[in-house]
């Protein structure tokens, strides 16, 4: 049986390697790249799949480690899936609205961030 433990590590560690490589997609578009010129896109798409799939797959695993799934999924738990759909159209959007890529990168990035902090941490109506 994988632990509570065992399963945080592995989400925060998703959710920063799914944070970095839209970083880095973000700095490469604002720069005026495409996704065809840039050369680590393999990677990049591979890691973020990764992290994407890892990210949730940890994150209800806590949820049943947390025995939070008695009354239903949680609100604050529906939220946190919310962001992560977010994050996964983050990867695309760059290259088709550059013009976003610094506002997402100042802003976005750093507010759904702490939003998915806060909701894990506070667990709203939970
Ligand atoms: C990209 C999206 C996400 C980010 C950035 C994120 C971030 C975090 C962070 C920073 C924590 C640690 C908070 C603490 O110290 O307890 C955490 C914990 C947690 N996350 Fe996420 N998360 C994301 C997506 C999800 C999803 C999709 C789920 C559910 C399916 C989820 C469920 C949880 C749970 C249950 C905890 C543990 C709370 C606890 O230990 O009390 N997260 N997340």
């Amino acid at each position: 049986m994988i632990s509570y433990e065992v399963y945080k590590v592995a989400h925060l560690a998703a959710v920063l390697v799914l944070f970095s490589v839209l970083g880095g997609v973000l700095v490469h578009a604002l720069n005026g790249g495409t996704r065809a010129a840039n050369m680590a896109r393999r990677a990049v798409a591979a890691l973020h799949g990764l992290a994407m799939a890892v990210a949730i797959v940890a994150g209800f695993g806590l949820v049943a480690r947390l025995d939070l799934m008695s009354g239903g999924v949680p609100p604050w738990v529906w939220a946190k899936v919310t962001i992560w759909l977010i994050a996964g159209l983050l990867l695309a959007l760059p290259y088709r609205r550059p013009a976003l890529a610094r506002p997402i990168l100042l802003v976005g990035l750093p507010f759904l961030a702490a939003a998915a902090a806060w909701l894990a941490v506070f667990k709203p109506g939970n």
